[in-house]
């Protein structure tokens, strides 16, 4: 695949680095042709990762480093948030909607990650770390039963 931009961030897992995710990742993919409701989109999956990667991840230690790394290649944003927290021990569990390993939370984040993005993959080793993996490309819309074009 032919990259025509990449870029990496390493942060510290402190809630405030959520926006400064969401609107660095949404910067870089405006290079691209998205709507201005797409680029809302790809802000709502990058903070529902990043916040997990803090949240559930590292538990809300502070002290932690999580990458998210964003390329663009022909028409196509493809993102990857990375932590080595505590990892999932069940991924077909976690990304049930609603379930969630902290009851005072909607568990939905993964489903936000899902519809908003064209592709979502979860790579994780418990008590190795969580590698999300999404990407969305510019014009797909998703696809509705019934739709003849
Ligand atoms: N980076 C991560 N590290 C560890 N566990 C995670 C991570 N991301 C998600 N999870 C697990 O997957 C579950 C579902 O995530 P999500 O759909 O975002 O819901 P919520 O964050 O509301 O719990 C979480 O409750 C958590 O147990
Ligand atoms: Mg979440």
């Amino acid at each position: 695949m032919r990259y025509i931009n990449q870029m990496k961030l390493e942060f510290l897992s402190i809630p405030a680095n959520v926006a400064f995710a969401r609107v660095t990742v949404a910067a870089f993919a405006s290079q691209l042709d998205f709507t201005l409701s797409d680029l809302e989109e790809i802000k709502v999956a990058v903070s529902e990762a990043v916040g997990n990667s803090i949240i559930h991840g590292y538990e809300n230690a502070p002290d932690k480093i999580v990458k998210v790394y964003a390329a663009l290649t022909g028409d196509t944003l493809e993102v990857k948030v990375e932590d080595s927290g505590k990892g999932i021990e069940d991924v077909n569990l976690a990304l049930q909607p609603a379930y969630s390993t902290d009851p005072e939370r909607l568990g939905l984040g993964f489903v936000f990650m899902q519809s908003f993005m064209d592709s979502l993959q979860v790579e994780s080793t418990p008590g190795r770390g969580t590698l999300i993996k999404m990407s969305k490309r510019v014009g797909a819309r998703p696809a509705r039963a019934g739709a003849e074009c």
